[in-house]
């Protein structure tokens, strides 16, 4: 019977060790011996037969088995190659290391010995089968990630597009409405220049009559000429007429003004890349919010340095100066200052814009995240979310750089930095507003 036992073992797809508590080698059946490397002798420690068995973990094993009379398994994962077996069924040609699932057995008290069993099983087929799961998974959840990204980038695109395109329309439109009003508006100009000179004369020339009369003997034409300046109150219309036209001069000149920097501010003809004065563009863009910043702003301070003319779409950069003094004006509540400065950094032919507020500030939490697409902290219906994503995406255009530093209740400031002559090579490039 006995033999009939062994038979059976060393027939077993199964590695099978028999050892006692000192871990002297009692037996191994021929799964150990045919695909372990050394030749194997019995009666000798298990740790000489086997030196790759990490004996102190090993031991405390054998030790928990032998006191609390269980089985202890160890998974592949854990220990995949616990003896030096070589795979029994190499799939790829290739004889490689078995992975292995290990049990520790006890098997009871025989001669004065405790006896523990070692039972070996192949999982090299399970592990690899494994191994190339979880590698397509890992490779699968890689380009997840990556599709996610390109997705969020093709939004913003998208979004960029959508505001580019709408920025366009209404550019045009303010433009085309600049230039209907500004042509009768030149002739209305010209118009009362004329008739403040006219007026002038007028007025003279009724002096020189008045002062012929004083000289006539003739006191009933004289006291019927005074009733009559006085009925028609003339002396009034006199002292009245150039403060009207002067005041009507000069609001003719304020239209023509805002006119014309709407002009400027959407630059038609300036949708292509080239030379401009950022001041011209600062000057333009003021005069553009100056209605919606007069409220909260108290002071502008423009500390402008001496600037060459930049390579540059000069009517993005407007929309970039827009978009941050509108911003600044909103952190506002009252007495607000806004300083503008400009400098140029000879050294790296750089030139920077510099806006400062003394508004609100922005909090820690969420100053990596202003120059997102759609992120706002105003209400809804009032911000889009989109100011600061566009401009962010104009100024690396032009291969410049935008930056931010803010303080709670002190204000906040935005650092743009532009080359003077970026190399073109972007999808501004082709855009027009
Ligand atoms: N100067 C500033 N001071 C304080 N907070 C600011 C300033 N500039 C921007 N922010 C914060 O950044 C957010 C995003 O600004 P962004 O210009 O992109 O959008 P928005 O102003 O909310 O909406 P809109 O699309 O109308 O510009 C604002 O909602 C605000 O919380
Ligand atoms: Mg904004």
């Amino acid at each position: 019977m006995n033999r009939v036992y062994k038979e059976i073992l060393n027939q077993l797809n199964l590695g099978v060790i028999v050892f006692d508590e000192h871990c002297q080698l009692l037996y191994v059946n021929h799964f150990i011996r045919d695909n372990h490397k050394q030749t194997v002798g019995l009666g000798q420690s298990l740790f000489t037969q086997f030196p790759e068995l990490p004996e102190a973990w090993f031991r405390k094993r054998v030790e928990s088995v032998i006191m609390f009379h269980n089985t202890s398994f160890t998974q592949w994962q854990y220990r995949p190659h616990l003896l030096n077996l070589m795979e029994t069924r190499p799939i790829t040609g290739t004889h490689e290391l078995m992975y292995q699932n290990a049990s520790l057995i006890y098997l009871g008290h025989y001669d004065a010995r405790e006896l523990i069993c070692l039972v070996i099983q192949d999982a090299t087929q399970t592990a690899l089968t494994q191994m190339k799961l979880a590698k397509t998974l890992n490779k699968l959840n890689q380009e997840h990630k990556q599709l996610h990204t390109l997705n969020q980038q093709l939004k913003e695109a998208q979004s960029q597009l959508v505001q580019n395109e709408k920025m366009a329309a209404v550019g045009q439109l303010a433009a085309g409405v600049a230039h209907e009003i500004n042509n009768p508006m030149s002739f209305i100009k010209s118009n009362i220049e004329c008739l403040q000179h006219y007026t002038q004369r007028l007025v003279e020339m009724g002096h020189y009559l008045e002062s012929l009369l004083q000289k006539q003997e003739d006191q009933q034409i004289i006291v019927s000429l005074m009733r009559q300046k006085e009925a028609l109150d003339i002396e009034q219309i006199e002292e009245e007429l150039p403060e009207l036209i002067n005041e009507t001069l000069d609001g003719a000149k304020r239209i023509q003004d805002i006119t014309g920097s709407l002009r400027d501010f959407s630059r038609l003809d300036s949708s292509e890349w080239q030379l401009a004065d950022i001041h011209e563009g600062l000057e333009s863009t003021l005069k553009i919010v100056n209605h919606e910043i007069k409220y909260t702003v108290n002071e502008i301070v423009k500390d402008f340095g001496k600037l060459p003319k930049i390579y540059c779409l000069p009517s993005q950069l407007n929309q970039v100066f827009l978009n941050l003094l509108v911003n600044a004006s909103h952190a506002i509540d009252k007495d607000g200052k806004i300083i503008i400065e400009t400098r140029f950094l000879e050294d790296s032919n750089q030139i920077t814009i510099r806006i400062t507020d003394n508004g609100a500030g922005i909090p820690k939490t969420i100053l990596s995240k202003i120059f997102d697409p759609f992120f706002t902290t105003k209400e809804i219906g009032t911000g889009t979310g989109l100011g600061l994503s566009i401009s962010y995406g104009i100024i690396q255009a032009h291969q410049g750089s935008i930056e931010v530093n803010s303080t709670i209740d002190q204000g906040t400031s935005f650092l743009i930095t532009l080359p003077i002559n970026p190399p073109i090579s972007t999808s501004l490039s082709d855009q027009s507003l």
